[in-house]
Parts: structure tokens; C-alpha cells; sequence
């Protein structure tokens, strides 16, 4: 479960603060798979980015299976976003120096402290349609395709919960369509995802959809459980 306290985010840009999270309370269960919609600015990239450990709040509190996760020393959260959480961020940030394959390997050598394994990574390229360019340099490969090894990654240590920055951003309608689709058999296996998106239609796959407006959270219903009627 993820859980948050209260939490507030507040940045100061040209001396003016921002409340990019402003006093959130929620709680994601184990294996849900909640949407994030919300206007540009709304503060979705930072909410995740504190569920995940990556973005210290202001204020309040974050727990991930019951550990108080800004209260670890940085060893321990390194180690919790390494074992638990899949990250996909909002943009492309695969290590341009690295093969898609070693991009792919390199989290489970993090977590570990050995090489993660060629076939286990292949194998994740493969789910993605885009082994073809397991040797090639990340800068030789379309943003698309860069944003599939950036998913096979977030998957590579098997995490328990996976955050997704807008997963799907630039990706056309069936490659989209194939993220989804790994996304929901993934959910099937009991990972749990949040998920930040721009498009209500992808939003409506979740079964639950939570509105960012202005740092503010709202429920605003679910979105598969409540439409029997799209086919899905
Ligand atoms: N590092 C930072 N320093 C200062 N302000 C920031 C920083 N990061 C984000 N902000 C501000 O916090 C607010 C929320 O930003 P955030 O990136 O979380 O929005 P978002 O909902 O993800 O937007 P988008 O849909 O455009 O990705 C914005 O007003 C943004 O300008
Ligand atoms: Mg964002």
C-alpha cells in the first residue's frame, strides 16, 4: 500500500512558492491500478515523484508497504525504489553512454550488486517490440522506441508497484495500445500502477481515477469498473 499523510510539496521559483502538492491524503491498495489526470502544472510529475521516493515533501508523510519512506536514510531509499518501484518517467532518460540492453540491465545490477541478466532483459525488449535494437545506442533510436526501453527498465526488477510519468506520451495509437496492454497484464499479476496521463481515454482503463488540480487531489470515480459498456 502507498500512503500518503498530508503531504505538501512547496518549490520557490523567482521568489514566488509554488504548492505543487498541497496537503494530499490518499491510499493506493496493493494491486490497484489508479490514473492520474490533471492540467499541465497540476502537480502530477511531483506527486508521483514523492510516491516513489525521488521528490522529498515539505511536509507530511509517504509509506510504501507500512515503511515511513522519507524517514530512511538515503542507502535505504535507494534500496526501496530499487527492489519496489518500476519508474517510467515523463521524459526519456535512458543513459546515453549504455545499449538499450545494458539500460535495461542496469537497475538489477543496482539492486543486486551484480550484472542483471541478458536473457531477462532481451526478454523484456521483446515485450516492448523493440529487441531489434537491444545493442543500439539510445540516441539511435526513435522516442518511442526509447520510451519502450524505458518501460522494459521499470519492469526489470520485477517491482510491486510501478509509477508511470505519462508512459505513453509520444507513442502512436497501437504501440499505446501495447502499453496498456503489458500495464494491465502486469496489474493482473498484482503490481500496482499509478499512472499519470493526459488522455481520459487511456484514464478510463484504470479503475480508478484521480484528478490534480492545483496540488489538490479528487476522486473523481473510477473509470473501467464503472463502464461495462466500452467493450473492455
Ligand atoms: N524543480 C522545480 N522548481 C520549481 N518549481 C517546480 C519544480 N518542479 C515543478 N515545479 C512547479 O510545480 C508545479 C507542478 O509541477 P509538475 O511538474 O508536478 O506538474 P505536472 O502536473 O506534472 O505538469 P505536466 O502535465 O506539464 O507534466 C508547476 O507549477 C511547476 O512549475
Ligand atoms: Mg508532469
Amino acid at each position: 500500500m502507498i500512503e500518503l499523510r498530508d503531504t505538501t510539496k512547496v518549490y520557490v521559483s523567482g521568489g514566488e512558492k509554488v504548492h505543487a502538492v498541497d496537503g494530499v491524503t490518499l491510499k493506493v491498495d496493493d494491486g490497484e491500478f489508479v490514473a492520474v489526470v490533471g492540467h499541465s502544472g497540476s502537480g502530477k510529475t511531483t506527486l508521483v515523484s514523492i510516491m516513489g521516493g525521488l521528490t522529498r515533501p515539505s511536509a507530511g508523510s509517504v509509506h510504501v508497504g507500512g515503511t515511513d519512506i522519507w524517514g530512511l536514510d538515503n542507502r535505504g531509499l535507494a534500496r526501496l525504489r530499487s527492489e519496489q518501484i518500476g519508474f517510467c518517467f515523463q521524459f526519456p532518460s535512458l543513459i546515453s553512454t549504455l545499449t538499450c540492453i545494458d539500460n535495461v540491465r542496469l537497475p538489477a545490477s543496482f539492486a543486486r550488486g551484480e550484472t542483471g541478466s541478458t536473457e531477462h532483459a532481451l526478454e523484456l525488449l521483446k515485450t516492448v517490440e523493440v529487441s531489434e535494437k537491444a545493442n543500439a545506442y539510445p540516441s539511435e533510436l526513435s522516442g518511442g522506441q526509447q520510451r519502450r526501453v524505458a518501460i522494459a527498465r521499470a519492469l526489470v526488477n520485477e517491482p510491486s508497484i510501478i509509477l508511470a510519468d505519462e508512459p505513453t506520451g509520444d507513442l502512436d495509437e497501437d504501440t499505446e495500445e501495447d502499453i496498456m496492454e503489458l500495464f494491465t497484464r502486469v496489474n493482473g499479476e498484482g503490481v500496482t500502477i499509478v499512472m499519470v496521463t493526459h488522455s481520459h481515454k487511456l484514464a478510463s482503463r484504470a479503475a480508478r481515477i484521480l484528478t490534480m488540480d492545483n496540488g489538490s487531489v479528487s476522486e473523481n470515480g473510477s473509470g473501467a469498473d464503472d463502464s461495462p459498456g466500452d467493450g473492455r
